[in-house]
């Protein structure tokens, strides 16, 4: 096993943001650090909003046009001027995320193994929402050590994914649970949208719930007591839609920040719950918070309340939402195992699982 420093380039484009990192790993699997050189991400939110939503022919063209772009100003930014020896190894999403999406990266990957002759990891964006914890310089001690502890359960809130997943080891990785329907962010981006509050949801809920008060509606927390740890969040945003409906009916007063409050609230409490009883029930001992509902301000409060903070790892703030330096830290225990893909091999899997 490969434990010497590690220089990789990865790219990210499963969704709407065209990313691009370089970043020197090293440590292997026993004690990863990394070094993140540069870290590129270019959002295409201004192009989706309009429609609500993400557009795959318009994520894809943004991608395409911007991606070249993008990698360059990855290497000036980490000082590298000659990738083909510089660069140890690339890393590209492969997937879960859209097929068409996610093929400019791998097209483009694919194009610089062939001229720079280097090996490529085909990396899984959930991975790197999971291992995106571990890039925050405070999960190190003076050492570089990481405090990290197996196993570990990490929650993976995204636009599409809500996962509990139990880490025994960087590699090993059981999902316990999932949900059923709609994805956590998905909920915060469609409750959003019958507020006309814009797109994405997630931060904008989020600021306006701090205004405001989360006991004003009891919305349900779907599945909370239910004997596992899958999630459910389709019934949360229909009861929110029919509270909006009656309000709106009866020409009520109502306030949108209590709205959003009592929804975050009820997410929380959910996400939380689950989290903890998985936790109980499999021993973790660190609790692993990523993906971009992970920016979540007040799920970040309540689950170091309920775990302590030195026990929760959460994603640095910066790194929550997509991009391409959790993709390299992701690749990097692939690479520590050999764990390469022919670039003529490589391939979109728009629902790989972890
Ligand atoms: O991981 P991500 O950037 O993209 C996917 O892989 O899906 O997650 C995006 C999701 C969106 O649904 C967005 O509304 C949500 O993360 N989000 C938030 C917050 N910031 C972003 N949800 C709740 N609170 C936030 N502060
Ligand atoms: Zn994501």
């Amino acid at each position: 096993m490969k434990e010497k420093k590690t220089t990789l380039l990865a790219i990210e484009t499963s969704c709407d943001e065209t990313a691009a990192a370089v970043m020197e790993c090293s440590g292997g699997l026993k004690n990863p650090r990394f070094l993140l050189h540069s870290n590129i991400v270019l959002s295409q939110i201004k192009e989706h909003a309009p429609f609500g939503g993400v557009v795959p022919n318009i994520a894809k063209r943004e991608h395409t046009k911007h991606l070249p772009g993008v990698v360059a100003r990855a290497l000036k930014v980490a000082k590298i001027f000659d990738p083909a020896r510089e660069i140890d190894a690339l890393a590209v999403t492969v997937g879960p995320g859209l097929e068409p999406a996610l093929w400019c990266g791998i097209t483009y990957t694919q194009k610089l193994a062939q001229e720079w002759n280097l090996p490529v990891v085909a990396a899984n964006h959930m991975e790197g929402h999971l291992v995106s914890p571990l890039l925050g310089k405070k999960r190190f001690d003076l050492r570089g050590r990481s405090n990290l502890r197996f196993p570990a359960l990490a929650l993976l809130v995204s636009g599409g994914h809500t996962e509990l997943v139990l880490v025994k080891n960087w590699l090993e990785y059981e999902v316990v649970g999932r949900t059923l329907d709609d994805a956590a962010g998905e909920a915060f981006d469609k409750v959003a949208r019958m507020m006309n509050l814009g797109y994405p949801g997630g931060p904008i809920i989020s600021k306006l719930a701090y205004k405001g008060n989360p006991r004003t509606y009891t919305f349900p927390r779907p599945m909370m007591t239910a004997k596992n740890f899958d999630f459910s969040f389709s019934g949360l945003k229909t009861a929110v839609l029919y509270t909006l409906r009656d309000l709106e009916k009866e020409k009520k007063k109502y306030s949108k920040a209590d709205i959003a409050a009592s929804f975050e609230e009820a997410v929380v409490d959910v996400l939380c719950a689950k989290t903890k009883r998985a936790a109980l029930e499999h021993g973790a001992r660190t609790i692993l918070l990523g993906g971009g509902v992970a920016a979540n301000k007040a799920l970040r409060l309540r689950l170091t309340k309920i775990f302590g903070a030195k026990n929760v790892a959460l994603s640095p703030l910066s790194l929550t939402g997509d991009n391409a330096s959790m993709i390299a830290g992701a690749a990097y225990f692939h690479v520590l195992t050999d764990d390469f893909t022919n670039w003529k091999s490589l391939a979109a899997n728009a629902t790989l699982a972890l």
